[in-house]
């Protein structure tokens, strides 16, 4: 099971009839592992600043594609869903507990919210050189993308600090680290290594060394001792049902 699977679990989705969020979709694999198990019928709204969702899923009648910024309040009014997801983006807010607090406003009472992010400090690759691997990895957690405003490679760990001083109620806490051993072109491994490079981009001797690292994780790849994980961190929050 993957990590949208996972989460797909965590969202409780026990019964026909459910408004269920996306936040910060993306492509969309978190709405395409939760529309395999929501019993019929089922709404999700898909949201995210850019339109990148897959067509099989833009075109899906099930699925609502919504653009909006995730720092400026939610399109939704109060008490509208039944489930949120947020996997992947609090990094990137200005304001991650104002974006769990329109969480909270959105969500009916007894409604869920799946809490999550990978924690990129635990980035880990099989490479020829250990060394040199946590160089690069240091580097890529401290720089943030040219593509993002603002990044945070810790965010997994806090993400529970943050749910804490909520009005939600904490249902569980779950972590767990992917097994990757694919690195050809489009693999989540060979995306997050490309991350990696493009984080020593501003310092061309780095450059040269982490060309030369994602070489050496291709040959590993080859050779089949390539591996490659990261821990994520899900925090399953409720909002207490009405009195
Ligand atoms: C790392 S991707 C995660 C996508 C998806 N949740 C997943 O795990 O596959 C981060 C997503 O957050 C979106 N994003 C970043 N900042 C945003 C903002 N302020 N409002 C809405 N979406 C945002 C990006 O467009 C991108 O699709």
């Amino acid at each position: 099971m993957g990590r949208h699977e996972r989460i797909a679990e965590l969202a409780e989705l026990d019964r026909p009839g459910l408004e269920i969020a996306d936040f910060a979709t993306g492509m969309g694999r978190t709405v395409r592992a939760m529309l395999a198990v929501a019993p019929e019928p089922t709404r999700v709204h898909a949201i995210d600043s850019a339109s990148s969702l897959d067509d099989e899923i833009l075109h899906d009648a099930r699925v609502r594609s919504v653009i909006a910024d995730l720092d400026e309040p939610l399109p939704f009014p109060d008490s509208a869903l039944d489930r949120a997801i947020s996997l992947n983006v609090a990094e990137h807010l200005a304001d991650p507990a104002a974006h769990l607090a329109e969480c909270y406003r959105v969500l009916k009472p007894g409604g869920v919210l799946v809490f999550a992010h990978s924690d990129w400090d635990t980035a880990l690759f099989a490479s020829p050189d250990d060394v040199l691997t946590r160089t690069l990895v240091d580097r890529f957690v401290s720089v943030v993308p040219r593509w993002a405003e603002r990044a945070d490679g810790f965010m997994g760990r806090k993400l529970l600090g943050l749910a804490l001083s909520t009005e939600f109620e904490l249902d569980g806490v779950h972590t767990w680290a992917d097994c990757h051993r694919r690195f050809d072109k489009g693999s989540v491994s060979w995306k997050v290594a490309m991350g990696v490079l493009a984080a020593a981009k501003d310092d061309p001797e780095l450059t040269k060394r982490a060309t030369a690292w994602v070489e050496g994780l291709a040959t590993f790849a080859a050779e089949g001792r390539f591996l490659f994980s990261v821990t994520d961190v899900a925090v399953v929050l409720r909002k207490p049902a009405a009195q």
